[in-house]
């Protein structure tokens, strides 16, 4: 269920999900598809399903290891369990992993909400050398003000405390930040803690039944900046 536009109003900052959000996950296995047979897309699932899950277990174990080593934890499963036994390949998929490309509208998508006067940040599972390198290789080093990772404080998203760093890094209210995300997890438990939360839902996926909803749910981050009532061409009055 959609409400009206422009409703996100006293919003001061943006803050986004960084992988499938920004990033597109599926990038770094469809640009090596002959190498897997065509079954990139079933790797590129299974290997993205295993990552978060091993975030959530090792949180729930508290045996913080940072997102790359996760990442390749992952990546080892999902090769394993379809038969690719390949060195060669693993260290491409995690080389394309480490530099993934930016979905097109983002960058266009940043500069009208900073120009709008909104500060935009980067909130992430991801390690910061895997943000830093994602940031450069989509050139959006000017289009950011922070990129934050779960890293100082040794625990992944969904825990409230990882919310909580971008309300400290940013100094502004939980009620004044919009965060985005594609992953439904993520946005309930952004919801959950307390910001406005918007819905990208890339995939047509289906919601959760968990406690937290978005206030919207758009199909790409084209849509963002009309939610929050900033016209063509004009600034935002924040
Ligand atoms: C992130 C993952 C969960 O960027 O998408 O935090």
């Amino acid at each position: 269920m959609m409400a009206d536009p422009a409703s996100l109003t006293d919003i001061r900052a943006c803050v986004f999900d960084a992988y499938g959000t920004l990033f597109d996950v599926a990038a770094a296995a469809s640009r090596s598809s002959p190498a897997l047979d065509g079954r990139h897309q079933e790797l590129s699932a299974l290997w993205r399903s295993k990552q978060l899950e091993y975030t959530w277990l090792r949180s729930l174990r508290g045996d913080y290891v940072d997102f790359w080593h996760i990442t390749g934890e992952a990546l080892d499963f999902a090769m394993a369990s379809l038969g690719f036994e390949d060195p060669a390949l693993r260290t491409r998929l995690m080389e394309l992993y480490f530099t993934l490309d930016a979905y097109p509208e983002v960058p266009h998508t940043l500069r009208r909400l900073r120009a709008a006067g909104l500060r935009c940040a980067i909130l992430s599972n991801g390690s910061p050398s895997m943000l830093i390198a994602a940031v450069q290789q989509a050139g959006l080093e000017d289009d950011l003000d922070e990129a934050i990772s779960v890293d100082p404080i040794g625990i992944y998203k969904p825990h409230p405390s990882v919310y909580q760093l971008a309300v400290d890094r940013l100094r502004v209210e939980a009620r004044q930040i919009c965060f985005l995300s594609s992953n439904y997890w993520d946005v309930s438990g952004a919801a959950y803690f307390g910001f406005r939360v918007v819905w990208i839902n890339r995939s047509g996926a289906r919601r959760d039944p968990t406690p937290g909803e978005p206030e919207f749910e758009v199909t790409s981050l084209d849509a963002l900046p009309a939610l929050l009532g900033i016209a063509e061409g004009e600034a935002n009055d924040v």
